[in-house]
């Protein structure tokens, strides 16, 4: 039998998701529900908690219960209303844990006072890196507190590493091609010398990688081990063993960016670092992606060979991250309210990544690449070579579908191929199914048109 406050929660949402009870309404007192629903005070208060816990509702002390804002209401910051968006890379808002976390920072603030509103260690907030710990060894990845740091944001992780002197006292870096376009802007704001290495969906040249690591003054080699950006695809278990093994064999490090670990669900997908047994990679973790990006929150494993002049670079950038945000963040992922959300948003993208891997299947035509990609947020089809990318983003534009070119994950001068990016992150399996099939159409009459100029250069006159 249903119970009282199941009952009584049922009806409330229907009227919260109908509208009924609109977005920033208070809702009837306890008092009052309770008697209008004939049900005692501790029934309408589970109700009321439960709806909480559904972010549908929100309590106010000493004044009661109101309706949240839904986020339909809220207008997203990337492709407006109607809008079909797989270009963005921030989380959708309908799945960011508001709520959840607004309790970590008002009960960061009621445990630790004023420690959060002080400098703190540049190498982060210790009860944090102590929670880290154990986070990060759910995924394999063993470290004691003093060999994490926390950053503000992955993205500071790459600029600090890839500004720093290293102990093997080499200067240049290795990227795949393609690779993450911030690291890539990173690296030419600064001036480093870059060398790329080609990336396909069918892995990396061993090989060449060696030929490289031998041959060039590399400290670092970056790689997206787990659903590259912007391919979408993951090193097997032998490729990260092999590169971990070069990785020693010719005392280079490697930067392995596993801005996704939270998307795996694979129990046997183990990160590089796990592979490592020479302290040559260093590991970073995004809580971007999963989470709440404006927080400007990653953790950084490093070798102790590195942790000493990464820490003086850190406190060098901006003394330390956000000690507000670290204890709360602490708090959110002892609580098992990080994991309990990663599954759901983990569930919700690998739907996502499937949708989109049947749609292009379906519509797209035999001359375009599919997705490889399984899992993850990202992944790249590559067009015939008589359609052009911008030609087919300015078709889509038209139609209010936003995508991006894969020309900014390359590296300037080196060979690139005629991608597009496709993000699932912002949306939903509707969407995909439509934005796909008018990309197919897009593409369709870009080379019908191309055939006739083709047709009309070579018809005698
Ligand atoms: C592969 C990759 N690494 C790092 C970042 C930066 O993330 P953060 O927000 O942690 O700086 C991004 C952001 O899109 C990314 O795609």
């Amino acid at each position: 039998m249903e119970k009282k406050y199941e009952a009584l929660k049922q009806q409330l949402k229907q009227q919260l998701l109908t509208g009924k009870i609109r977005p920033g309404e208070k809702l009837p007192s306890i008092r009052t529900a309770s008697e209008r629903w004939n049900c005692s005070t501790n029934t309408a208060i589970r109700a009321y908690q439960e709806l909480e816990k559904e972010h549908l509702v929100y309590a106010v002390q000493k004044s009661g219960y109101y309706a949240v804002l839904r986020p339909q209401a809220v207008t997203r910051t990337g492709a407006g209303q109607g809008q079909i968006d797989f270009s963005a890379a921030s989380p959708d808002p309908e799945v960011m844990p508001y709520k959840d976390f607004q309790h970590c920072l008002n009960r960061a603030i009621e445990l630790y006072e004023d420690q959060l509103f002080t400098y703190c260690d540049p190498q982060g907030f210790y009860s944090l890196r102590r929670e880290l710990e154990k986070h990060l060894a759910h995924s394999q990845v063993f470290a004691q507190p003093s060999m994490i740091c926390v950053v503000s944001g992955s993205q500071q992780a790459l600029h600090l590493l890839s500004s720093m002197p290293f102990p093997n006292g080499k200067s240049a870096v290795l990227v795949e091609q393609p690779t993450f376009h911030g690291m890539v802007r990173t690296l030419q704001l600064l001036g480093v010398t870059t060398y790329g290495i080609g990336r396909t969906t069918a892995g990396i040249d061993l090989d060449e990688l060696e030929q490289q690591f031998r041959s060039k003054p590399i400290k670092f080699f970056y790689t997206m081990p787990r659903f590259h950006n912007p391919l979408g695809t993951s090193y097997g278990a032998e490729e990260k063993r092999q590169i971990a093994r070069l990785a020693e064999r010719y005392g280079v490090f490697v930067v392995e960016d596993d801005y996704l670990a939270d998307m795996e669900t694979s129990a046997k997908a183990d990160p590089l670092y796990s592979y490592d047994l020479s302290g040559h990679v260093i590991y970073v973790k995004s809580f971007s992606k999963i989470m709440l990006p404006g927080l400007r929150l990653a953790a950084v494993v490093l070798p102790p060979a590195v942790m000493e002049t990464f820490r003086l670079h850190k406190a060098s950038a901006d003394s330390s991250t956000s000690v507000l945000s670290q204890a709360a963040l602490e708090l959110y992922l002892n609580s098992g309210m990080y994991d309990h959300h990663a599954a759901m948003v983990r569930e919700r993208y690998r739907t996502r990544m499937d949708a989109l891997a049947a749609a292009c299947r379906r519509h797209l035509d035999p001359s375009i690449q599919c997705p490889a990609a399984h899992g993850g947020i990202f992944t790249t089809i590559v067009l015939p070579k008589e359609l052009d990318a911008h030609d087919v983003i300015a078709a889509l534009h038209q139609q209010h579908v936003s995508v991006r070119s894969t020309d900014q994950n390359y590296l300037p001068g080196l060979g690139r191929d005629n991608g597009l990016r496709l993000s699932i992150i912002q949306t939903d399996t509707d969407k995909i199914e439509q934005g796909i099939a008018l990309m197919a159409e897009a593409c369709r009459k870009l080379l019908q048109k191309r055939k006739q100029e083709v047709a009309w250069r070579i018809r005698p006159d």
